[in-house]
């Protein structure tokens, strides 16, 4: 979605904002714009494309003096991307200037009646009825103004917001979408996201519904919408500055996929501890609502997060004797089955602040049903707003493909599984006692299978270049694994990749099986390798080019494909984790080769604020 900053102190305002939106990219690309005042006069900078287009036309043009400012960068919903339509905008008189993430619902019948009563748009966006409409109810008193105006906003959004006849102030607006405010000495910055303030400052405050953040030379004051003074509770972010720098990689998305060993590690620390799991904030929440009184389990999320959750729910069937549905997050909101005290919801979000997944908590809640959120953001709205909170502990992920957020969501699961398991059947000891082992071991086969799949699907990578589809196929948690290969190389290399379940092929999209044709087959369960021979046989029977990916010391699959590779072999079911290595790695070669930035993919944007 898009990203919002805002600054006040000493340095240099366009600095500081330039730096913070960079860090902030990942959340759209599309244009960017800035709003800067010199204590007396404010000036309004934007440019489409990305933050350094804005940055390079600041060097040419003039640059903006001032130590106060406002900025964004933006993924385009309402309106296309343009200088025209991005962010800060401002009434037709330049008296506010306003940055705004996430959607003003009802701004068709707002801006309706601005025009009826005489305001000209100029602009595409939703956001545009914003400085309007404080233009409209301006009392002369810039607080004042936006607490009148503030009810009268339907929708999610986040806003920072300056005013030419106080141009000493900034004042900051959190409703369901994330701003956090960034505690400096003598300065003060506000935010989407805390990755973006860790070079300033690691002191946060994220601003609540109904709260107002007032910054000004002397003070950063918290109050409610009707004034009343809050003391905020700041938080201490964990992350080092360090952990967001590219380093020694070209992109995010390598560095991302090759720092699971160490993310994965951190995701179990201090969760197993004599061969037995422990998630106190888990038993706190069992405590007050004990697993008895659960006779369903629903999982949710969206994309990869999904894909995590399938992955969730096949272990989950393997070792609790409840039933246990997987749903998109985006479904689940409008078509659920019962929903009230006895379900348990689990919301998997790594960002912790996508729209659909947190309108589906909110309506699993207001059902009564229980929610344990997996985020690896332990201050989203959705961790906030969930009974239990789970952090993935996997550090700042920025690529805009989430590809460690997905092994340590499966890990969480796992762990979650095994717990729920003991307290409430009785599971077969050896069981747990392997899979406790193999996500022990886990971390070091992670590392493992990068170092023996990173040059070769590299030179798979270089094959495909010329090719315009793809076909993924695995049966049972090797479908999973497929899907989720499928969307990494959809996203990043922009290729017509599709999964199927094996066993399905032959029911229609066989069809589309001509010679050459790549596919990847997937065989890492052993019980299914059997059938997943058969399934490729009929595809090499139609000249379908097979790259099989199966556990070292498999013959099964070698004589019949075109091309094999050998990964390690850990529990069967965590090789939805070992599996997903070298299809990351696909992805990541097949759009580097094909010229793209795989960290900012065309048209997407990560945490996804609006429905
Ligand atoms: C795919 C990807 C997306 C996210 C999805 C949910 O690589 O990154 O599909 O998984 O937008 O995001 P979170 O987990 O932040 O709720």
């Amino acid at each position: 979605m898009s990203g919002i900053v805002g600054y006040l102190g000493t340095r240099s305002a366009q600095e500081v904002l330039i730096h913070c939106l960079m860090n902030l990219e990942y959340r759209g690309y599309d244009s960017a714009g800035l709003a800067v005042s010199d204590g007396h006069h404010v000036e309004v900078r934007k440019e489409k494309g990305r933050i350094q287009d804005l940055e390079a036309s600041l060097q040419l043009d003039s640059i903006l003096h001032g130590n106060l400012g406002i900025g964004h960068t933006r993924w385009a919903s309402h309106g296309n991307p343009s200088a025209k339509n991005s962010h800060p905008l401002t009434d037709q008189d330049q008296q506010f200037f306003v940055v705004h993430n996430g959607i003003i619902e009802n701004y068709h019948a707002l801006k309706r009646d601005l025009i009826t009563d005489g305001y000209s748009f100029v602009t595409d966006t939703d956001s545009e009825v914003i400085p309007h409409l404080l233009r409209k109810y301006d009392t002369g008193d810039f607080i004042q103004t936006v607490r009148n105006v503030l009810p009268m906003l339907k929708g999610s959004f986040a806003l920072a917001i300056m005013s030419a006849s106080n141009p000493d102030m900034i004042i900051g607006i959190s409703q369901e979408n994330p701003l956090i405010v960034g505690f400096g000495q003598n300065e003060a910055f506000l935010s989407s996201d805390v990755s973006a303030l860790l070079t300033y400052t690691k002191e946060t405050y994220p601003i609540k519904n109904n709260e107002i953040a007032i910054i000004t030379g002397e003070d950063i004051a918290i109050e409610t919408i009707n004034g009343e003074p809050i003391i905020p509770e700041k938080a201490y972010i964990e992350w080092n500055k360090e952990e967001i720098l590219l380093n020694e990689y070209d992109h995010f998305m390598l560095k991302e996929i090759l720092e699971q060993p160490a993310s994965l590690k951190n995701t179990l620390e201090n969760r197993i501890k004599n061969d037995k799991v422990y998630l106190p904030e888990v038993e706190t929440f069992l405590d007050t609502h004990s697993f008895e009184r659960f006779n369903k389990i629903d999982i949710i999320g969206n994309g990869t997060s999904y894909h995590s959750g399938m992955v969730g729910k096949s272990i989950m069937d393997k070792l609790l004797s409840i039933p246990v549905e997987v749903s998109l997050s985006s479904e689940f909101t409008y078509e659920h089955g019962k929903l009230d005290e006895s379900k348990l919801v689990i919301v998997l979000s790594q960002s912790g602040e996508t729209a659909d997944t947190l309108t589906a908590l909110k309506e699993a809640k207001s059902n009564g049903a229980k929610t344990i959120a997996i985020t690896n953001n332990k201050r989203s709205n959705i961790a906030r707003q969930a009974d239990c909170l789970i952090s993935m502990n996997a550090g700042p992920e920025l690529a805009v493909a989430a590809t460690k957020a997905y092994t340590s969501q499966i890990t969480v699961l796992s762990l979650l599984s095994i717990h729920l398991c003991v307290q409430t059947e009785s599971p077969s000891e050896m069981f747990l006692k392997e899979l406790i082992e193999a996500l022990k071991e886990l971390p070091d086969i992670v590392d493992q299978t990068l170092v023996m799949t990173e040059d070769a699907i590299d030179s798979f990578a270089q094959v495909t270049e010329d090719q315009p589809n793809l076909f993924l196929i695995g049966r049972g948690l090797d479908y999973v694994l497929a899907l989720e290969g499928a969307l990494k190389l959809q996203e990043v290399a922009y290729l017509h990749a599709n999964a199927y379940a094996a066993g399905e092929v032959k029911h229609g999209t066989m069809a589309l099986v001509t010679p050459g044709v790549p596919i990847i087959a997937l065989a890492t369960q052993p019980h299914l390798k059997g059938k997943m021979v058969s399934n490729i046989r009929e595809l090499k029977t139609r000249d379908g080019y097979v790259f099989g990916i199966t556990t070292v010391g498999d013959d099964a699959l070698t004589e019949v494909v075109d091309e094999i590779m050998y990964i390690p072999e850990a529990h069967s079911l965590l090789m939805p984790i070992v599996a997903a290595i070298p299809l990351q790695l696909l992805a990541y070669y097949s759009g580097t080769v094909r010229g793209y930035n795989v960290d900012r993919p065309r048209n997407l944007a990560k945490s996804l604020t609006v429905e």
